[in-house]
C-alpha cells in the first residue's frame, strides 16, 4: 500500500504509514486502569481542545507545569491511541494514562464496556464537523487534498474519510452511553459555557480543584488563549505531517461555520440525510 492511502480494515477505514491494523486490532485486548481516561471524537470535534483541558486539570491549572514537560505538542502527553507504536508505550505508561481516539467502539479496549477506565465522548453537530474537516484536508500531510468543497461534501456524505461515517460513530457509540463509565458532552456546549463544561468535567474525573484553579483551567483552554500556546495549538507539530502554510488546526473555533459552506441544495440533501440516519435518536445540536 501506498502512503497516506486509505485503507478499509473491519468497518473503520485506517490510513497507512500512519496506523497498523495489527496494532489496532491488538487494542481490544489492552488491560485497563480504573485511572485510565479515554476522549473519543470523531475527528474534528474538539479532541485537542479536551487535550488541554485534561492536562490542565491535572496540573491543577498551572499551565507552566504542563510547558515544563516540554513537549512539542500536547498530542505527546495525551496520545492517540491507535497511532503506530503507541499501544505498546501505553502498555508501560505510568497512570494515569491519558489518551484520545477516533477509533470506532468495536476496535476498543472490550474492558471499557466492563465499566474499567473512563471515557468522554465529544459529539460536534456535524455541519460544522464537515467544514472543519474538509479545512484540515488542505493541512493534513496523511490526507489527500480535496479537489474542492463540492467533492469533500459529497465524501462526507458517504462516510468516504478515514474513519467512518459521522453517523456510525456517534450512533454506535452513544448506544453503548451506559455499559461504561462515560461523560457525553458537545463542542457546542463547550463553547457557550466553557466553565460548566469543565466543572462537569472535573466532577467526572474526580479531581478536585479549587474555584481558581478551575478559573485557571477554563483561562488557559479558550480558543483565543490556545492559540497562543504552541503547544496547545499544534503549530510545532512537524512540517511533515502537517502544512503549516495551509493553515492552522486552530482555525476558527466557532458554531455555525457550515452556514459560509453549504449551498441550499447541500444542506437540504444534508437535513434529509440527518433526519433519515438519526431520526429515533434524542440527541439534540446546535447548529448556530
Ligand atoms: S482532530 O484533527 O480530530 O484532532 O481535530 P479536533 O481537535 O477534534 O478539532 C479541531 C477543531 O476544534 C477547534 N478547537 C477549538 N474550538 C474552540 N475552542 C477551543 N479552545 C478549541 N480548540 C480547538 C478547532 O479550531 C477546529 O475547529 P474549526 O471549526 O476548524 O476551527
Amino acid at each position: 500500500t501506498r502512503e497516506h492511502e486509505l485503507v478499509p480494515h473491519r468497518g473503520f477505514t485506517l490510513i497507512s504509514g500512519t496506523h497498523d491494523p495489527d496494532e489496532v486490532d491488538q487494542i481490544y485486548n489492552l488491560k485497563i486502569r480504573d485511572s485510565d481516561v479515554f476522549v473519543v471524537t470523531y475527528p474534528k470535534s474538539g479532541t485537542i481542545w479536551m487535550q488541554q483541558i485534561l492536562l490542565l486539570l491535572q496540573a491543577k491549572g498551572d499551565l507552566a507545569a504542563i510547558s515544563q514537560l516540554n513537549s512539542y505538542s500536547n498530542a505527546d502527553l495525551v496520545p492517540w491511541i491507535e497511532l503506530i507504536g503507541s499501544r505498546q508505550a501505553f502498555i508501560t505508561a505510568p497512570s494515569p494514562r491519558l489518551r484520545v481516539t477516533h477509533l470506532q467502539f468495536h476496535l476498543m479496549p472490550a474492558a471499557l464496556s466492563q465499566k474499567k477506565g473512563k471515557v468522554i465522548y465529544v459529539a460536534r453537530n456535524p455541519k460544522d464537523v464537515l467544514v472543519s474537516y474538509f479545512h484540515f484536508h488542505k493541512l493534513a500531510n496523511m490526507l489527500e487534498t480535496p479537489k474542492d468543497f463540492d467533492d469533500f461534501f459529497e465524501k462526507f456524505m458517504r462516510g468516504d474519510v478515514f474513519g467512518c461515517s459521522w453517523f456510525e460513530h456517534i450512533k454506535t457509540w452513544y448506544s453503548h452511553k451506559d455499559d461504561m463509565s462515560m461523560l457525553f458532552i458537545t463542542y457546542e456546549e463547550m463553547i457557550q459555557d466553557l466553565q460548566s463544561a469543565v466543572e462537569r468535567i472535573s466532577v467526572f474525573l474526580g479531581e478536585e480543584l479549587s474555584a481558581e484553579q478551575l478559573a485557571s483551567v477554563v483561562k488557559h483552554s479558550t480558543f483565543s488563549n490556545m492559540k497562543k500556546i504552541p503547544q496547545a495549538n499544534y503549530e510545532q507539530v512537524s512540517g511533515e505531517l502537517l502544512s503549516h502554510q495551509q493553515g492552522a488546526f486552530m482555525r476558527k473555533g466557532t458554531i455555525g461555520d457550515w452556514k459560509n459552506h453549504f449551498t441550499v441544495a447541500q444542506n437540504e440533501r444534508f437535513d434529509e440525510l440527518f433526519h433519515r440516519e438519526m431520526g429515533d435518536i434524542p440527541l439534540h445540536f446546535i447548529w448556530d
